[in-house]
């Protein structure tokens, strides 16, 4: 962090203050929000990976833990600290799940036995990392209502790509580039199996649609809610994402580059190791953030290409042993070891199992 910080300061002459610590520990966040009174707040600080929340007890234990107790810590801290501020708060378009009518902004108008109200938008999340987003949902959309607090939580589809024009303004400035089962995306594993030679690997049908976009619009998408701030006690959620693609849509794009581009690409579809329809309907709106000024970055052949070119810049760091998936969603325990961190089996009360067991 230190190097980064260091970084950006000789590029663009500004100063980031960094407070090391975690959002789990409720005295260092109030602390820290008791010293700088924000009056906004961009909580990105959660564990964000769904494979990795489903490989067993633990790891599901750890990220509702992690991320449900660490944005109460946040709420709480500005109850105390900066009631007035606003929390811009990271969650998912995995939040809703695929019903099987049109997806609204966060609230659906619903008319029951003759009578109307518009109520939160029902959630039916794939994971429990995606259900510590719901139960975030829920306490923020509380603490907005008892305490006056305002909130925006941005539904975030997936995102895409490898830099932002701050982050390309040095290397030292890069932004991680996950490709591997748990913490990649899909967009970006398929471009870097089509630049090392491997099959584009496909779970189940490919029908699987949702909602994605640019990191580029990420960055900006963030901007305009912090510069267009909701009312004292509104909870507003946008739904952050530009474009739909099925993951079959996404894989015939990235075989279509690759072979314009010379590489040796092909299909393989494997069974799905998570439990999701394979084809639904799928129709989210997602008009906020555009009446706000969002210029979409769309997915082109020059962003797909520019992803490939990238990954073939770095060949050689690309590790294959981690394309294939290896958390599957049905299994009660799953057979990876790699996963298990020193210390989390204390941190939510199991003993830990000797080092060599199969799991
Ligand atoms: N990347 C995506 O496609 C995507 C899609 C939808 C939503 N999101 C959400 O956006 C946010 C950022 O995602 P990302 O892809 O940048 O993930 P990331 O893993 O790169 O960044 C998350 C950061 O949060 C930190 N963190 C986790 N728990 C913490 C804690 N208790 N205290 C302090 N720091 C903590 C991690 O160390 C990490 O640096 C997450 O909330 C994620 O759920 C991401």
């Amino acid at each position: 962090m230190d190097v980064r910080l260091a970084a950006w300061r000789e590029v663009s002459g500004k100063t980031i203050d960094f407070y090391p610590g975690s959002l789990t520990d409720g005295a260092v966040v109030d602390a820290v929000v008791q010293a700088v009174k924000p009056d906004a707040i961009v909580h990105f600080a959660e564990q964000r990976s769904a494979p990795y929340s489903m490989i067993d007890r633990q790891h599901a234990v750890y990220t509702q833990t992690n991320n449900v107790v660490g944005t109460l810590n946040l709420l709480y801290a500005m109850k105390a600290h900066a009631p007035h501020g606003h929390l811009i708060k990271l969650g998912t378009m995995g939040e809703y799940g695929t019903p099987n009518i049109d997806i609204e902004e966060g609230f659906i108008t619903i008319t029951h036995n003759g009578r109307t109200d518009t109520l939160p938008y029902p959630k039916q999340a794939g994971s429990f990392y995606h259900l510590s987003k719901v139960h975030d949902s829920h306490n923020i959309m509380f603490a907005c209502r008892i305490w006056g607090i305002s909130s925006t939580d941005l539904n975030q589809g997936v995102v895409y790509g490898s830099g932002t024009d701050e982050s390309e303004l040095d290397d030292r400035l890069a932004t991680r580039f996950d490709y591997d089962d748990v913490f990649g995306t899909a967009l970006n594993r398929f471009c870097v199996e089509a630049a090392v030679g491997h099959p584009i690997t496909v779970y189940g049908e490919g029908g699987q649609t949702r909602g994605f976009l640019n990191i580029r619009d990420t960055v900006r998408c963030v901007e305009l809610a912090a510069n267009t701030p909701p009312a004292p006690g509104e909870y507003r959620v946008f739904n952050q994402f530009t474009e739909q693609f099925s993951v079959g849509d996404l894989a015939a794009m990235v075989l279509e580059e690759g072979q314009r581009l010379g590489l040796s690409t092909s299909l393989q579809r494997l069974a799905n190791p998570r439990v999701e329809k394979e084809t639904h309907y799928y129709n989210a709106k997602h008009s906020a953030l555009l009446q706000l000024g969002l210029q979409p970055h769309l997915l082109s052949r020059a962003v797909i290409t520019r992803l490939i070119e990238t990954t073939l810049r770095f060949r050689g760091r690309v590790n294959l042993d981690l394309l294939a998936p290896r958390i599957n969603w049905r299994a009660v325990r799953s057979p990876v070891q790699i996963w298990r961190q020193p210390g989390l089996d204390e941190a939510v009360g199991a003993p830990l199992e000797p080092a060599g067991v199969t799991r």
